[in-house]
């Protein structure tokens, strides 16, 4: 992270991290001053988007000033949407300090805000300068955050298999095994995945669509349980084989669900959820948020929630889905589903 000041002009850039983390790495950040945002998807919203706005006004960053995160998702999505728009656009860069912005949310150049509690509702694309990834800060990062990002680097492996899901499936089962080299190892191979498919198609003309794998029913059970995102992609990649399983011709079948086992075991050893079910148990597990549990106590009010939040989130898309549909590990397609399939599906589903 100290490195980082050699990348900057520190006179002509601003921070936007958290309090905690400000408080737990500050001696660390670039000679620059520092916007404080909250912890987490609070930041997120277009009141502190103004506030951001205000404090850039007043610490006068020009159109040759940078923007850089120090974060999670979160302050990567409001700080890259600033620096998208404040005077119409700066640059900006990013230190992610959570395995799943390492892996997923710093890299691509999506942002946004969320509005009315749909998420990422206004947004923008901004490619980073520089993404700068320092995997000691994983240190701090507690279990249940890491395995979110597991989530993310398992998508990853699944889409481009061979040797990058062997490595996952052989060694990376627990926090403990990930030692600092096969830590960058995994980061490594992640973010590769990524920006290869990211430069391929920057603007998800299509490739692109297949990072999406796991997402369509993830983003649905996420808003019905209240799930941190990593876990909800992880129900909704489990939900996704099951999808394929189902589509599968007879010959076909047998080896969609023999890699879909090894994908759930995956998934298993890092506590996340691997079904639609399973996300529902999880959550009434911890305890959820008051809005939320008298639907997750009851299954049928529940998959009427995910089917709900499905829909509403799909119905921009014409009645049919382009849909990342996992026929195996590395045999990602993308495939036209129409929405009331998938409505019906997630009645189904495991
Ligand atoms: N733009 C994209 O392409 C993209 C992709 C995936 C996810 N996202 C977004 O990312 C957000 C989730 O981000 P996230 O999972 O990185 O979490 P987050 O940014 O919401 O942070 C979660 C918590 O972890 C804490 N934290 C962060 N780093 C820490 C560290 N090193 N040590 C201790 N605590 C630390 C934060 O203070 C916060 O309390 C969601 O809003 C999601 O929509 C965006």
């Amino acid at each position: 992270l100290s490195e980082l000041a050699g990348a900057l002009d520190p006179a002509r850039s601003i921070v936007v991290t958290d309090a905690a983390l400000r408080g737990r790495y500050g001696a660390s950040f670039p000679p620059c001053p520092v916007i404080e945002v909250p912890a987490g998807e609070a930041a997120k919203q277009l009141s502190e988007l103004g506030r951001v706005y205000e404090e850039l006004a007043r610490a006068g960053l020009d159109r040759e000033g940078t923007i850089v995160a120090i974060g999670g998702g979160s302050v990567s999505d409001l700080a890259g949407f600033a620096a998208a728009t404040w005077l119409r656009g700066v640059d900006f860069c990013a230190a992610p300090t959570t395995l799943l912005a390492m892996v997923d949310a710093a890299l691509g150049g999506k942002n946004g805000v969320d509005l009315g509690g749909r998420k990422n509702l206004v947004g923008s694309w901004k490619l980073p300068r520089l993404v700068l990834c320092d995997v000691e800060l994983l240190a701090s990062l507690p279990d249940d955050e890491f395995a979110s990002g597991m989530a993310e680097a398992i998508k990853h492996a699944v889409i481009e298999g061979g040797e990058h899901f062997a490595f996952l499936e052989s060694e990376c089962r627990s926090r403990p095994a990930l030692d600092a080299a096969r830590l960058d190892r995994l980061v490594g191979l992640s973010q590769a995945v990524k920006l290869g498919i990211v430069e391929r198609d920057p603007r998800e003309s299509g490739e692109r669509r297949l990072l999406n794998l796991g997402h369509t029913i993830g983003h649905a059970v996420e808003s019905a349980t209240g799930l941190p995102h990593g876990h909800s992609v992880a129900a909704g990649l489990g939900a996704a084989f099951a999808l394929a399983s189902r589509r599968a011709g007879a010959r076909r079948r047998g080896a969609v669900e023999a890699d879909a086992a090894r994908v759930a075991s995956l998934l298993a050893s890092w506590g996340l959820p691997a079904s639609v079910s399973a996300a529902r148990e999880l959550a009434l597990s911890r305890g959820p948020a008051a809005a939320l549990a008298s639907a997750l106590r009851d299954d049928v009010a529940y998959r009427g929630a995910v089917a709900a939040a499905l829909v509403s989130d799909k119905k921009r898309s014409g009645g049919v889905v382009r849909f990342a549909l996992p026929e195996g590990i590395a045999r990602v397609a993308i495939e036209p589903v129409a929405l009331d399939e998938l409505e019906a599906f997630v009645w189904e589903a495991p």
